[in-house]
């Protein structure tokens, strides 16, 4: 079995390997607005497996595949025989026979892991419970093209420590972005995600006060409250992030900061309709580069 180069999280590739991608994310952005072909993965499958729905990952990965010269085949669970039962490790070892990259959104981050132990084909992580390193791959590249760099540039998480929120903390580690990530007591991100961004050099700052993550922040960004799959937490989570939403009153703190959001967002909840409508906002910025960043890894993995 050859051993493929599998991307689960965001430090899976080195800080050489990060700006390479997006350097290159870069250059398919310019390529594609110029109408420039580049067909660099032609002939080439990329596989999707979807557990949870998906809009700006499934289209962004599709369309990719296809301005790349590839093709990408959708893969909903309950449309394949994962949905019947078949184990991950079978899914992972047939679907290697047939294309040149499985790209996946599951529940468990440990069910990643599986397909990856078992592929000879790069796996991708589209989203676990744990992390979102695709996204991150896009929101750098945003930060990137709006800050002109990374060099002191400050960011502030606030809301929940999920999963897009521990990506970033590593990311923004890897790239040396000056992180704050403000959430209620009992939402913060892990330990182990905290101990790995500081062994990759980010000291991120660890607060449950909002307004301290956002003052004279470069970058604010924020996530939904209630994630897929935690839907039954509706009622205590709505009470437990009172205080977190992004709106004018917090902005007043930074009257600087561009405004993130992963997507999609729930408007009144975690942020409110005049911060993402406002010029500040770059979030269909960030939901673009989903298309070139992972253009970029996509044909990184498969040089
Ligand atoms: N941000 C993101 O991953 O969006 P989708 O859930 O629409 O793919
Ligand atoms: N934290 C969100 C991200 C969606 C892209 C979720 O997991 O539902």
């Amino acid at each position: 079995m050859t051993n493929p180069t599998h991307f689960l999280e965001i430090d899976d590739v080195t800080r050489d390997e990060l700006e390479t991608i997006l350097d290159r994310a870069a250059e398919y952005k310019r390529a594609q607005h110029e109408g420039e072909p580049h067909e660099d993965l032609e002939g080439q499958t990329l596989g999707m497996i979807f557990q949870k729905p998906s809009t700006r990952t499934r289209v962004s990965f599709e369309t990719g595949m296809t301005q790349l010269g590839g093709h990408a085949v959708f893969l909903g669970e309950d449309d394949i025989q994962l949905g019947r039962g078949e184990p991950l490790k079978d899914t992972s070892r047939t679907l290697s026979r047939y294309v040149d990259v499985v790209m996946a959104r599951v529940f468990k981050h440990e069910n990643i892991e599986v397909l990856a132990d078992y592929a000879s084909v790069p796996i991708v992580n589209g989203l676990t419970d744990d992390a979102h390193p695709c996204q991150t791959l896009a929101d750098l590249q945003t930060i990137r093209e709006q800050e002109g760099g990374f060099e002191g540039v400050s960011a502030a998480w606030i809301g929940d420590g999920n999963n897009v929120a521990q990506s970033f903390t590593v990311g923004a580690a890897m790239t040396d972005i000056d992180l704050t990530v403000a959430t209620p007591e009992g939402y913060g991100i892990d330990d182990e995600v905290v101990d790995r961004a500081r062994e990759l050099g980010g000291d991120p700052t660890i607060t449950t006060d909002p307004v301290e993550a956002v003052t004279d922040a470069d970058i604010i960004y924020t996530d939904v409250w209630i994630s897929m799959g935690q839907e039954d937490e509706r009622d205590v989570r709505m009470n437990d992030f009172e205080g977190f939403q992004v709106c004018s009153d917090l902005l007043e703190h930074a009257p600087e900061a561009s405004i993130m959001h992963c997507l999609p967002a729930h408007r009144g909840e975690e942020i409110t309709d005049d911060a993402i409508e406002s010029d500040r906002s770059i979030v269909f910025d960030q939901a673009e580069n989903r298309l070139h960043a992972q253009k970029a890894l996509l044909s990184w993995l498969l040089e």
